[in-house]
């Protein structure tokens, strides 16, 4: 599958063993320059929402570069990026209506976090400035957002550099932080956000993170129905802002706009990404409340000053408009509610598979987690976590199917999960194939681990 390239000047993801390259993608296809097909199983990273190759955005993002690819944004707003920031408000929950556009998810939770201090100097509480997050969590690579993201394996390398984010237990059912089960924990986990409010001082945090289905860190561990209600609840009790990172859920991941809609709750603030250019350009955002808006706007200046060079483009606004209405024109938040129950009962036929513990998520953002015993959950115990999950995506790709590994799902340290999370458009026969090739694949890896090769 991967060659050895002598000359390279491109700093590869794996140094050592390059990956393949890729020549075009169409639909929930990816085809490498040799030929080789590959379903594309997670979207990439849980990007690539409409499928490849999708011939409008192309037209539409030359069109505009040719009128105006950039202008600053102190110096001009654009018809794109009006349009985008309103098709999102039109998609986001009442109340929620300005926009502000970023190019990553790193830069959009780091950015909440900027809005939600702001908020808080504007009301003369200055001290407000700290966020709590949760272990199991990932908000992104960059200091501050990895300061949020409670994700050893990524943190480890800079513990001496992050901030000191204070974090509560994660919503974590089949490996229970709490040594108890629902609904007899009474939720107990939900409840750790205040006990660390009141031990931290809420006079010091201005807001609590947290992603609606857990991705990459948690292999889309799905909190109970009570969960974010008691949170939202209590955030409300201490003055602390709520903000739903929806970088992977946003913009019908999970079968509805933002994820965090399955709960019925609304947060103060939405971090989006991925999806919302579905990878046809880097692009990220915040939709923040009308609450928060009015606040900075009758604040001192007037002035939203945090923002990077590449923040609301007429290219990201023109891109974000296609994709979105693309998404619409063809239904494709539709098709991930009617398909999600399908494609989970055919994920759940791989119970067969001793090593397959766990099966969850919602919509498109499914998740396996694999164990050593299914009966006791007991995780398999290589000093590498996530190692067991690494076998499985290497052989899975090499069996034409991409899906996205993860390790440290139980606490941090042991544990291994694949995320399963395809294109909006992938149709009931494709399912089919991915689930047979994830089966003949978690097969092969189970037959090499007893062999112990
Ligand atoms: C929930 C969540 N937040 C933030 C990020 C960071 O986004 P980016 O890699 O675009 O900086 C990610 C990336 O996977 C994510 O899944």
């Amino acid at each position: 599958m991967q060659k050895e390239r002598e000359e390279s000047n491109f700093l590869h993801y794996n140094m050592k063993s390059i990956a393949p390259t890729v020549e075009r993608g169409e639909g929930i296809y990816l085809y490498d320059t040799n030929g080789k097909r590959y379903i594309d199983g997670s979207s990439g990273p849980l990007v690539c929402n409409i499928g490849h190759g999708v011939k409008e955005i192309g037209e539409a993002y030359a069109a505009q570069a040719e009128k105006v690819a950039y202008v600053f944004r102190s110096h001009f707003t654009s018809k794109p990026v009006e349009k985008l920031a309103t098709l999102i408000a039109e998609m986001a929950p009442d109340g929620l209506d300005k926009v502000f556009f970023v190019s990553s998810g790193s830069e959009g939770t780091e950015m909440a976090a900027k809005i939600a201090h702001q908020y808080y100097l504007e009301l003369g509480q200055e001290r407000k400035e700290l966020i709590i997050s949760r272990w199991l969590s990932y908000h992104g690579i960059t200091m501050g957002a990895l300061s949020m993201s409670g994700h050893l394996a990524r943190r480890k390398n800079f513990v001496n550099s992050l901030l000191p984010y204070p974090k509560i237990c994660a919503p974590n059912c089949y490996h229970c932080p709490e040594k108890s089960a629902y609904p007899g924990c009474n939720l107990a986990c939900a409840h750790r956000l205040r006990e660390t409010i009141q031990m931290v001082g809420q006079e010091y945090i201005s807001a609590f993170i947290a992603e609606p289905v857990v991705g990459a860190a948690g292999g889309a561990i799905t909190p109970p129905p009570e969960y974010y209600q008691i949170i939202r609840e209590i955030c409300d009790e201490f003055d602390i802002l709520f903000i739903a990172d929806e970088v992977m859920t946003g913009f019908g991941r999970t079968g509805l706009n933002f994820g965090m809609e399955h709960w019925n709750v609304t947060p103060d603030m939405i971090v989006f990404a991925k999806g919302a250019s579905a990878g046809y350009y880097p692009l990220g955002g915040v939709i923040i409340s009308d609450k928060i808006f009015k606040v900075l706007r009758d604040g001192k200046k007037g002035i939203f000053a945090p923002g990077h060079t590449f923040s609301g483009t007429p290219m990201a606004g023109t891109v974000g408009v296609e994709v979105l209405e693309y998404m619409h024109r063809h239904d494709l938040i539709a098709n991930v509610s009617q398909l999600s129950t399908y494609l989970m009962d055919q994920l759940k036929t791989l119970y067969k598979h001793p090593i397959v513990g766990d099966v969850r998520g919602k919509g498109f953002l499914l998740g396996i987690e694999f164990v050593k015993n299914q009966e006791s959950r007991q995780p398999f115990d290589f000093e590498e976590s996530g190692k067991v999950a690494g076998m499985i995506a290497k052989k899975s790709f090499e069996n034409g199917l991409i899906i996205y590994p993860g390790g440290g799902t139980v606490d941090e340290h042991r544990g291994d999960h694949v995320l399963v999370a395809p294109p909006f458009v992938i149709k009931k026969d494709e399912i089919d194939t991915m689930v047979s090739i994830l089966d003949q694949t978690i097969g092969e890896v189970a037959e090499n681990l007893k062999k112990g090769s």
